[in-house]
C-alpha cells in the first residue's frame, strides 16, 4: 500500500519570546499512521504541539501538513485544512453544556451542519448522548476528556494532535480511552499523541519519540522502545517505572 505524507517537520526550532524551548525537530508521520511523543514533564511536548497548531511561531524550520508549508497560517486556518487539537487540560467551557461545548469545535459551520457532525460524534461517543444537554463541569474526568476529543472531532480533523490525554484518569477509563482513538484510525484518521504515560502512549501507537530538553533523545517503534530498559529508565522517569511493570 502506498502511503503519503500527513505532517512533516524539518529543523523546528520555537519557544516563547526569545528563549528556543524545542529545537532542530525533524518528524515525519505517514497518513493513518500514529506517534506517540513521550518524556518527562518540561521536555517540551506541549511546545511541539503548540509549534504544530500555530499558536507559538517556530522561529526555525518548517511544518508541512498534506503538502502544504504551514508557516505564519494562523491556528484557525490549520484547523480548517484538518488538524484537530486537544489540548493539554481539555480546556472546556464547564458552564456550558456538553451540546455548547461541541458546537464550538464546529463554529464556522452553517447550525445544520453543526447538528449533523454532532450526530455523528455522538455515535462515536454513545456516553455522552444522555449528557448532552448537562453542564460540562459537572462530568466526571473521562467524560470530559472524550467531550474534548469530540469536540476536536466536530472539526472533521484528518489528523488528530492529543496532549496528555490520560492525565487524572483511573486506568480503566485510560484504556477505554485509548480503544475509542484506535477506533478512529479505521476511518482513516492520523494521530499524535503526546503522554507522560508512557505505557499507555507506546501501547496505541506504532511509532515513538522520547523528547529530552526539547530535543528528540530517541525514536523507534513502539515496541523497540518498551522492550529497551535502558531506554525506560534514561528517558521516562516515573512514567517509565510504571511502563516497567507492565
Ligand atoms: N507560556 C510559556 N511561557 C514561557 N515558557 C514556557 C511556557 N510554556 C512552557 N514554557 C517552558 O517551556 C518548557 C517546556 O514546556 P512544555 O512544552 O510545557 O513541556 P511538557 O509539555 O513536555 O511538559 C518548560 O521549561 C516550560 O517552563
Ligand atoms: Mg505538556
Amino acid at each position: 500500500m502506498t502511503t503519503t505524507e500527513c505532517l512533516k517537520l524539518e529543523s523546528v526550532t520555537a519557544g516563547y519570546g526569545k528563549v528556543p524551548v524545542i529545537s532542530g525537530i525533524d518528524l515525519h508521520l505517514d497518513t493513518r499512521d500514529t506517534i506517540a511523543v513521550v518524556g518527562a514533564n518540561g521536555a517540551g511536548k506541549t511546545t511541539l504541539l503548540r509549534t504544530i497548531m500555530g499558536e507559538i511561531p517556530s522561529s526555525q524550520g518548517t511544518v508541512t501538513f498534506d503538502g502544504q508549508p504551514l508557516t505564519d497560517l494562523p491556528t484557525y486556518r490549520r484547523c480548517k485544512m484538518g488538524i484537530g487539537y486537544v489540548p493539554e487540560g481539555r480546556q472546556l467551557f464547564p458552564e456550558m453544556s456538553v451540546r455548547e461545548n461541541l458546537e464550538l469545535g464546529a463554529a464556522r459551520e452553517a447550525g445544520a451542519e453543526r447538528t449533523r457532525r454532532i450526530d455523528e460524534t455522538l455515535q462515536i461517543f454513545p456516553k455522552l448522548k444522555p449528557l448532552i444537554k448537562g453542564r460540562c463541569g459537572l462530568l466526571s474526568g473521562g467524560e470530559q476528556q472524550m467531550v474534548a476529543i469530540a469536540r476536536a472531532l466536530m472539526g472533521k480533523p484528518r489528523l488528530l494532535l492529543l496532549d496528555e490525554p490520560s492525565t487524572g484518569l483511573a486506568p480503566k477509563i485510560i484504556s477505554e480511552l485509548y480503544a475509542t482513538l484506535a477506533g478512529l484510525l479505521e476511518s482513516g484518521l492520523t494521530i499524535m499523541v503526546v503522554e507522560q504515560n508512557a505505557r499507555a502512549a507506546l501501547r496505541f501507537a506504532n511509532r515513538a519519540l522520547v523528547f529530552e530538553q526539547g530535543r528528540i533523545a530517541a525514536a523507534g517503534t513502539s515496541k523497540e522502545l518498551l522492550a529497551d530498559p535502558r531506554m525506560v529508565e534514561a528517558y521516562m522517569g516515573m512514567a517509565g517505572a510504571h511502563l516497567g511493570a507492565a
